[in-house]
């Protein structure tokens, strides 16, 4: 069967324009991961952490719970975003420092120190925490997290995570 000479151009044709559009398709695809990945990996990034300077610890008042309030700014995906809270240091009459995470470990209300019951306390819930951030009532189950400290030059670090 022979074939006329407009359809063998418009298959021909056919066929080019099939073979160029798999080639960009191929080209934008190379080109594309990367960028792709450039624009995607900031808000794909998992949480992180940094140590936060709260200032001289022996300014801390022995044989006292305090609250220790921050603030900084954190890259989330393509955002700066202000970074507020508090933690709570616990200062031993001999000096040592222990610091707790200001979440509450059932819906992470915040926490509030009272002196007058020497407990913890979750507003959300009735939460309610010992001087050593273990579950005394209410739903929380799971003690306050000890946050990771160090003394640097005399300041008091703690490593917080966001
Ligand atoms: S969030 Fe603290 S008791 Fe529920």
């Amino acid at each position: 069967m022979k074939r006329n000479g407009k359809a063998e151009s418009i298959s021909s044709d056919r066929r080019a324009f099939i073979k160029t559009a798999a080639l960009c398709g191929g080209a934008i695809s190379l080109a594309g991961i990367p960028l792709a990945g450039y624009f995607i990996s900031p808000a794909l990034k998992k949480g992180t952490g940094k140590w936060v300077d709260f200032g001289v610890a022996e300014d801390l008042t022995p044989g006292s719970i305090e609250m220790l309030s921050y603030e900084f700014m954190v890259k989330d995906g393509w955002q700066v975003l202000p970074q507020r809270g508090f933690v709570w240091a616990k200062t031993e009459a001999a000096g040592n420092i222990q610091i707790f995470s200001s979440t509450c470990t059932h819906l992470a209300c915040n926490v509030i120190w009272r002196e007058d019951e020497k407990i913890f306390e979750c507003p959300c819930h009735s939460g309610r925490f010992d001087i050593n951030g273990r579950p005394l009532a209410g739903p929380p189950t799971r003690p306050l997290s000890v946050l990771e400290h160090k003394i640097e030059d005399e300041n008091l670090l703690v490593y917080l995570t966001f």
